[in-house]
């Protein structure tokens, strides 16, 4: 089957349409479009200028997909539509859930609402040849989560850690802002530690020895503040080499709590495969961690391509795919789909 999918929930504008067959998804299309620039100025994204721009941007980035992926006629062609409903931010969610509405409603197609984060779990079916084998263990990082899921099937998850403060790709970004590396920080921070040296500086593992699978990195984030103070207390701003130890050495910390984690749930709970998902899955240690990790317990770690590792609406529409299948004889009507009250940050 032809899926469109949108996905509007932070700053990306983004459009996908997938050919789905069984288990295999081939992303016809995968069209993201990044307000990185405009935002980058204010320190972070601010949610009515991304709506302003998604709202600006949505119609010319629907064609530009339906384009690549050869459709001409969208309504012959397209059998169902995916989108994600939240969380995210309120003002740039709603874009994105009233365009879709409006194309099921007009093409009179059926319409399934996407959590963003099942999105990014199912960014892991994206291309792949193999199929996954449940139980899963999924390590879901991004902008406003940190959590270990437990997941039986497409639709069944059970979160067993999550983080008690900042999500890790916040505490990237909070750390690239101390270290005046701009926005957004995660990219920034890794490209600085790899000149590095991981440890230059002994930086708290938050959490790491509580007897559960949750996290906190706004403890962490706290001691790269002191230490910044500390190192910068004469007046002198910091040293290329300080910054690029200190990124390093932060970003060790970060995801040494996170491998050490997965390693005792996925012991603990005797899963078949590991999955990580997530902004912060772009992160290259971490994705040799997790590799790595897999390995050395002997079951396989999936880790999704590099461009479905932040948002985009490819991974919206496979999550959406799944969501027809467990049930495909529901209509989902356009009317149904609105915008998930859980506002946490995207
Ligand atoms: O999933 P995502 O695109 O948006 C949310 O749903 O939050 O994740 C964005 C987060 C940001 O915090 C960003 O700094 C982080 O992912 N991120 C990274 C890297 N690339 C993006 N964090 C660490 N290393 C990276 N290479
Ligand atoms: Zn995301």
């Amino acid at each position: 089957m032809i899926i469109l999918a949108i996905e509007t929930s932070c700053d990306e504008t983004a459009v996908a349409i997938l050919d789905a067959q069984g288990d295999h998804i081939t992303p016809l299309a995968n069209i993201v479009s990044s307000q990185i620039s405009l935002h980058a100025q204010y320190g972070g994204v601010v949610p009515a200028l991304a709506a302003r721009e998604h709202a600006a941007n949505i119609q010319h980035v629907l064609e530009t997909a339906l384009s690549e992926a050869r459709i001409r006629d969208a309504r012959a062609s397209i059998d169902l539509i995916a989108v994600t409903r939240g969380p995210g931010l309120g003002p740039a969610l709603l874009v994105g859930i009233m365009f879709a509405r409006t194309l099921a409603w007009a093409w009179n197609k059926p319409l399934v609402g996407v959590d963003h984060m099942d999105g990014h779990v199912h960014s892991n079916w994206l291309e792949r040849e193999a199929p996954i084998a449940f139980p899963a263990l999924n390590l879901i990082v991004s902008g406003g989560h940190t959590d270990l899921v437990l997941m039986t099937d497409h639709s069944s998850y059970r979160i067993i850690g999550e983080t008690r403060d900042d999500a890790i790709g916040e505490a990237f970004d909070k750390v690239a802002r101390l270290l005046d590396l701009g926005y957004p920080g995660g990219p920034r921070i890794s490209a600085l530690a790899l000149d590095g040296n991981p440890q230059a500086f002994s930086l708290p593992r938050p959490m790491l020895d509580a007897d559960n699978f949750d996290f906190s990195y706004s403890g962490l984030k706290t001691a790269v503040l002191y230490l910044v103070r500390d190192l910068t207390k004469d007046g002198a701003p910091l040293a290329g080499k300080q910054k690029s130890d200190i990124a390093a050495s932060f970003q060790e910390a970060a995801i040494d709590v996170l491998v050490q984690k997965t390693r005792r749930a996925a012991r603990l709970h005797g899963v078949a495969s590991i999955l990580l998902s997530g902004g912060v899955s772009a992160n290259k240690l971490l994705r040799a961690r997790v590799e790595a990790l897999g390995d050395e317990l002997g079951i396989p770690a999936y880790i999704p391509l590099m461009k479905y590792t932040t948002d985009n609406a490819a991974m919206v529409g496979t999550a959406g795919y799944f969501m027809h299948l467990a049930n495909p004889g529901a209509k989902h009507p356009w009317q149904e789909v609105t915008m998930d009250a859980n506002m946490r940050l995207c």
